[in-house]
């Protein structure tokens, strides 16, 4: 193949990432130039523009957020132009459920100019709570990521750019997930700057990292990636969220793909 393969990926806490490489890495017979396009950090998204043409394609994984594309993303693909390239939108949900995330990217990407061939939803662990999804996405749902890319690229080698019937609703269920709740710091911060350096919004002071502001989307990576698990939403209602997802949520989904 002539053209470009885009991996575009927003992914706070890695698990679209690793999905979306993984679906990516599936695409490998199709030949294409490989574009590593991670968008999660402020720096990433300041000036951001992409130009695609017919002949590429983009694979674009993301978590869900209360059933919807994050709205930071879902701003972004206005500095994109899909130029008619195919496009995979690629869902990742933590073992709740995906319910109108692929349909509201699927219009996204059609309104950016983008023809959307395939679509899938993904299970990864879910943002606030170690024990829903835990590990995931894990060698299953990679294989299982692998396998799609594979049945993309078998579909675009036979020169076939159906659109595929998605599962989810228009109008989409309201956008719910810009949660008022920032993560507290315990005494055990040893300053090490690292929530800082992983925020995605630059919500958090690097000079006093106690100091979290309004641009924080709760999106947990401070508090995954905090080495001393002092960075947490423990307390506030993100935690009563945590404990009905463990008590509703716990039986394993499998990935869906849509072809
Ligand atoms: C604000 C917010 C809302 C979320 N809403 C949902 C949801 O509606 N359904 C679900 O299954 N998971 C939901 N999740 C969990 C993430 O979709 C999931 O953990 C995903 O794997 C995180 O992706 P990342 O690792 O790329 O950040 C939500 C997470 C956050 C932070
Ligand atoms: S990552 Fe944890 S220990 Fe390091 S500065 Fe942030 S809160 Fe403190
Ligand atoms: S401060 Fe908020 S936006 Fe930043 S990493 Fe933590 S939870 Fe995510």
């Amino acid at each position: 193949m002539e053209g470009k393969l885009a991996v575009i990926y927003f992914s706070p806490t890695h698990t679209s990432r690793t999905t979306a490489l993984a679906v990516a890495e599936g695409m490998a017979e199709l030949g294409a130039e490989a574009l590593d396009i991670d968008l999660t950090k402020p720096e990433a998204r300041a000036d951001f523009s992409l130009e695609l043409a017919e002949g590429d394609v983009a694979v674009i994984g993301y978590p869900v957020y209360a059933g919807r594309v994050p709205r930071v993303l879902a701003e972004l693909l206005a500095n994109v132009k899909g130029g008619g390239a195919a496009a995979v939108p690629v869902a990742v949900y933590g073992n709740r459920d995906f319910d109108d995330a692929l349909v509201e990217m699927a219009d996204l990407l059609d309104d950016a100019g983008f023809a959307v061939v395939a679509a899938g939803a993904f299970v990864g662990e879910h943002s606030f709570s170690r024990l829903v999804g835990t590990d995931r996405p894990d060698a299953a749902d990679v294989e299982a990521a692998v396998a799609f890319g594979a049945a993309v690229a078998a579909k675009l080698g036979a020169g076939e750019r159906s659109a595929p019937e998605l599962r989810g609703n228009r109008p989409y269920t309201e956008y719910r997930a810009d949660l008022p709740f920032t993560p507290a710091t315990t005494d055990a911060c040893t300053d090490c700057g690292v929530c800082a350096h992983v925020c995605p919004m630059a919500a958090i002071d690097p000079v006093d990292v106690r100091r979290v502001d309004e641009r924080c989307i709760s999106c947990c990576a401070c508090v995954k990636a905090c080495p001393e698990a002092a960075k947490t939403y423990a307390d506030t209602p993100i935690d009563g969220m945590a404990h009905l997802l463990q008590e509703n949520c716990a039986v394993r989904r499998e990935p869906e793909t849509f072809l």
